[in-house]
């Protein structure tokens, strides 16, 4: 078998008999490069001064210029210079490289950093092999570089405040030249619009989580910068030891960039032997309420995790289709100051006006799941204390789903909320999970880096700033085009619990008037907060409204018919920031969604139905902005409509200012 190896000045046949790595003699050789199967991505990876450097060419342009690679240590000089290549070796069947390198000076220190070059990026690491001169360790700085060709444009969220330790912000664009502290996956296009980069993180088991800090004005490189313990150290471990993958995916167009398979494709397989109990879903919750104010999570009056309301969120979910009910403030602990009194949380014992047992058997007997709700604030030993007595009742019980929650800044005794303590104990909760059948959804998290691949349990995740925000946010909601942002940024890393499908867009119901355009609200049309049910994946996906806002709502029709898990993705049109188009077949079905949504501005489309079954009769189920309808003045008029459709058919779509259109498209009868 012949498989081209395509540099940018030649080409070179290699022949291989399977996919095992060839070691090259190349102790004298000072640069190697590999190239992606489609030729197209090239890394080149060399010795320069005694720096280790890589870079990364895309066709024949440069797009990463020589970065460098090293690693620092407590007590010992920094894994950085005069370093010498001992080693090359590739394969060629799915292009991976491994570069060997030897600190010249005492203690004579060893690493290999490991390339995997896919068509559709690039994924690296440092691997440690056991060796005299490196056993136990303290990583005090990770010197991954990336180094910039253009000052690309990139969209943002900062990771240098001191509080709000979240990833829920709002976005910002500029030029990678001005970046001072970023969080990834960081988005970049190049200037000439040929090139989108996305420079994240994959298989972060433990490590700490990696941020960039930005060139400020400098030059266009960007380096790694890890979240540390409370005095200082990034990462404690041993050798044989890997880093995560550091990977930058790569596209033609914005449009090619979801769905994202590259950090997955950097984690092992799934380790969870039988995966039926893994059940995608929609799901209601006592929760929206707490937001607005019309319920609490403590108890008293307004105490909204109670039997009686529960089942009634039950019978609601079950008369509609929808797979679960989630109850916060179902549990003791949420009596005072919440966020500071993170060890008075018991993850066992009900509030006395809540009956568990009681509300597991009658939501069992209505066919609908109850999701349990795990708050911790932060207080990581109170919660791993009682993990296996709560994993035990809640399995005892039948329930099988977990939204977890981490509300705090900082964690134990002062280390971030995304260091390596952190990392560690996600990794435990999800293992832990596994073995006693539950899925996950954690809110204040880390970042997805693909372990959704080797535990499936591991549903979906905030980390982003979702709908709550227009529940209570100082600055009235997230503007218009967060989510057109968000499509392009946050959820190339994976599914997100954004919480879609506010109806009450101007949150009458609490305070029993409408709320000013200055007050926070969903700043949405209706219809966008459908569509939104086809943009943002989410395995587990809610109907975030209180459900006396959804009766007598014909558009709650489409809530009741999406699908929440996917076969086929494929988006139509887009522009970060602006807009985007979303088609995605549901799995296990012939019946596709369209999901289309705007900034601030008005858009009209026409949209080729081409990627439909040819020959095949459809109709299309079309919930869109009704006349005058705009996310400020008049957003609630949605416009119901069907009409035929197959393979052939163009739809003219038109979105209103901070409007969306959602389409089911089923076989016809
Ligand atoms: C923040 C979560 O994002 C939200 O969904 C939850 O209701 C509160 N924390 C309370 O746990
Ligand atoms: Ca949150």
């Amino acid at each position: 078998m012949h498989t081209w190896l395509r540099c940018p000045t030649r080409l070179v046949a290699l022949s291989i008999t399977s996919a095992t790595l060839i070691a090259t003699t190349a102790a004298t050789q000072d640069r190697v490069r590999v190239a992606s199967p489609d030729g197209r991505n090239q890394v080149t990876v060399e010795i320069h001064d005694g720096g280790l450097y890589y870079s990364l060419n895309r066709d024949t342009h440069p797009l990463f210029l020589p970065s460098r690679l090293g690693m620092a240590f407590r007590n010992a000089k920094p894994l950085l210079d005069s370093l010498r290549i001992t080693d090359t070796a590739r394969s060629t069947h799915d292009e991976k490289l491994r570069v060997s390198v030897v600190e010249t000076a005492s203690p004579g220190r060893r690493f290999t950093v490991a390339f995997r070059v896919f068509d559709d990026g690039v994924g690296f690491r440092y691997e440690f092999p056991e060796q005299p001169g490196l056993g136990e360790f303290a990583i005090t700085d990770e010197l991954t570089e990336f180094t910039l060709e253009d000052d690309a444009r990139a969209w943002w969220i900062p990771s240098n405040r001191p509080r709000l330790d979240r990833s829920e912000m709002l976005f910002s664009a500029s030029p990678v030249s001005v970046l001072d502290s970023v969080q990834t996956p960081l988005t970049l296009e190049t200037r000439d619009g040929r090139t989108f980069i996305v420079i994240h993180e994959a298989n972060l088991v433990d490590y700490a989580r990696m941020f960039l800090a930005g060139p400020r004005m400098q030059s266009r490189t960007l380096r790694v910068a890890l979240a540390p313990y409370a005095e200082g150290t990034k990462v404690y471990g041993r050798t044989p030891f890997v880093t995560p993958w550091r990977t930058i995916q790569l596209a033609d167009r914005a449009t090619d960039l979801a769905p994202s398979v590259l950090g997955l494709n950097l984690n092992p397989p799934s380790v969870i032997p039988n995966t039926s109990w893994i059940k995608p879903m929609k799901y209601v919750g006592i929760w929206w309420g707490m937001h607005i104010g019309t319920m609490t999570w403590s108890s008293g009056p307004k105490h909204g995790a109670t039997t009686a309301n529960t089942k009634r969120y039950i019978d609601f979910a079950a008369a509609n289709g929808l797979g679960g009910v989630l109850v916060e403030g179902w549990n003791v602990g949420w009596d005072g100051d919440w966020i500071q009194n993170r060890n008075a949380f018991s993850f066992t014992k009900p509030y006395p006006d809540y009956d568990l047992p009681e509300l597991a058997r009658y939501a069992h007997q209505k066919g609908v799941k109850l999701i349990v709700h795990n708050e911790t604030s932060g207080g990581l030993e109170n919660y791993e204390r009682q993990m296996d007595s709560a994993f035990t009742l809640y399995h005892s019980l039948g329930l099988d789903a977990i939204k977890s929650g981490y509300v705090t800044d900082l964690v134990g005794e002062g280390h971030s909320h995304y260091g390596q303590y952190m990392v560690r104990h996600h990794r435990r909760v999800i293992e832990k999970a596994a073995q006693y059948g539950i899925m996950l959804d954690v809110h204040e998290p880390i970042h997805d880096t693909g372990e959704r691949r080797t535990y499936p349990n591991m549903m979906s995740r905030e980390g982003a700033r979702g709908q709550e925000y227009n529940a209570w946010s100082a600055e009235g909601g997230n503007p218009p085009e967060h989510e057109t942002i968000l499509f392009f940024t946050r959820m190339l890393d994976g599914p997100m619990d954004f919480t879609p499908g506010i109806f009450d867009i101007l949150i009458e119901r609490g305070t029993g008037r409408p709320r000013r355009p200055d007050e926070s609200r969903p700043r949405t049309t209706l219809a966008k907060q459908l569509a939104l049910y086809v943009v943002l994946y989410s395995p587990l996906q809610m109907a975030a409204d209180l459900p006396e806002n959804y009766e007598h709502q014909p558009a709650f029709q489409f809530i009741r018919d999406v699908a929440v898990d996917w076969d086929t993705t494929r988006v139509l049109a887009g522009k970060i920031g602006d807009y985007v188009i979303v088609a995605r077949r549901e799995r296990n079905g012939p019946s596709w969604f369209v999901g289309a949504i705007t900034d601030e501005e008005g858009r009209t489309f026409d949209i080729p139905l081409s990627f439909l079954s040819p020959g095949r009769k459809y109709v299309a189920e079309i919930y869109g902005d009704g006349p005058g309808a705009n996310w400020l003045t008049n957003p609630l008029p949605v416009a119901i409509s069907k009409r035929p459709v197959d393979s052939r058919s163009r739809l003219h779509v038109v979105l209103a200012p901070g409007g969306g259109q959602a389409i089911r498209i089923r076989p016809a009868p």
